[in-house]
């Protein structure tokens, strides 16, 4: 055998589809691997033989591993802070009260175009350590707080320079219709002719950007103006997903479906025909619990509906500093079950494979088999339950990334 390393005195959770135990586990487990992936998984006993005295074995002291975290719904690149709306909120003031008022997303854009590019790296870089401690490997990033050209394009190559500087890899989000800039409140079409005509050929052009997004809601973008966004993006060649259906049903999901979106998020609205048109066309419900649980939201999403039409379910943080400032992809696994009802197992998948499905990268990551890249963890649990139970002490021991050690 020439493996680079090989774990034992493991169990793990291989969240593998093809293998009916819950969280697909196997105790008493080993792993290899060889040039980045995983070639070799299965129980302990059935490792074939190898020189002890040529690789080197890690032993996990009993703990588990899973694939490495995905968190496939981030607004990490930004700078500023809204506490200030925080206590706003707190004193009676709604979310929409201060998007009107001109605050909201709109403060945020104002910090960002005022922000270097090295004052973004360096805030992002810090958030992106937070992630990595517990456990993130993979993450999505999206620009939306230039809400113009020049400014859309330096949040999304921070963004991409975070990917190249960083261990945990970024896929990237174009965000441009996230909101209606003040030169252009009495103007949305103009703005979005501009977001569809300048800064989709920019990024494009320059291959900053994996997907492309829009707020569908009555505070940012209608249906319609929200379909041409979302069909540019596509015609040029970007995965589509959208912000749908957080505040009220403006039937985003179900146009967003219809053209192939990887992800609709949000979804608190989500009736019965959009979770039919999402099982319809492949396309997964990414629930963000630390939104709903920031903006004292009382309307939960359709969990059972969705459990019905077997949509995949995803779970991210949509950390942000106006609706989801909580930096713990790790808390969102909490949040999901405590406030939406998921099981552990399902929190666990919407983090790691339904995660993977929702970014395209399914092919490599999100579960532990042979031939998949080897990102995973070690965590010191004794059931996978545990990484969505308890908060606060971290349990995750080391992190491999493309087969190697990246944290220990
Ligand atoms: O995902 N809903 C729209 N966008 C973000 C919030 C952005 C902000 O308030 O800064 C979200 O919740
Ligand atoms: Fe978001």
């Amino acid at each position: 055998m020439s493996w680079d390393h090989v774990w034992i005195d493991v169990n793990i959770a291989t969240m593998d589809p093809t293998n009916s135990a819950a969280y697909g586990a196997i105790a008493d487990a080993a792993l290899a691997v060889k040039d980045g992936k995983i070639a070799w998984i299965g129980q302990r006993k059935d490792l074939p033989e190898f020189d002890v005295f040529d690789i080197p074995v890690y032993r996990g002291k009993g703990g588990w591993l899973t694939p490495g975290l995905i968190d496939a719904h981030t607004h990490l690149v930004f700078a500023g802070s809204r506490a200030n709306e925080f206590e706003m909120r707190l004193e009676g003031a709604s979310y929409e009260d201060i998007a009107r008022a001109g605050g909201g997303i709109i403060s945020t854009v104002k910090a960002c175009r005022e922000a270097d590019a090295a004052e973004l790296f360096e805030l992002g870089r810090q958030r992106l350590n937070a992630l990595a401690k517990e456990g993130v490997t993979t993450v999505e990033i999206k620009s939306g707080y230039g809400l113009d050209t020049e400014t859309e394009i330096k949040l999304l190559k921070v963004a991409r320079e975070l990917g190249k500087h960083h261990h945990v890899d970024v896929k990237t989000t174009f965000l441009g219709a996230h909101a209606i800039p003040p030169e252009f409140k009495d103007n949305v079409e103009g703005y979005v002719d501009l977001v569809i005509n300048d800064m989709l050929p920019a990024v494009i052009e320059q291959g900053l950007a994996d997907a492309a997004d829009a707020f569908c809601e009555n505070i940012a973008f209608n249906l319609d103006q929200t379909e041409r966004v979302l069909t540019a993006a596509k015609d040029a060649g970007l995965e589509i997903k959208l912000h749908a259906e957080q505040l009220s049903n403006m039937g985003g999901s179900a146009m967003a479906a219809k053209l192939g979106a990887k992800s609709v998020d949000h979804i608190e609205y989500l009736d019965e025909a959009g979770v039919k048109a999402l099982a319809a066309s492949g396309t997964c419900a990414t629930l963000l619990p630390g939104a709903f649980y920031f903006l004292r939201e009382t309307q939960v999403p359709p969990i059972e509906l969705l459990r019905q039409h077997q949509v995949p379910i995803v779970v991210a943080s949509d950390f942000n500093p106006g609706s989801s400032p909580i930096c713990s992809t790790l808390l969102m696994l909490n949040m999901a079950c405590t406030l939406f009802r998921l099981t552990p197992e399902e929190a666990l998948k919407g983090t790691t494979i339904n995660a993977a499905k929702a970014l395209g990268i399914e092919q490599n990551l999100g579960v532990l088999s042979e031939g998949m890249q080897a990102d995973f963890c070690l965590w010191d649990i004794t059931t996978p339950a545990q990484l969505a139970y308890s908060y606060g002490v971290n349990p995750c021991k080391e992190v491999i990334k493309n087969g190697q050690l990246v944290h220990q």
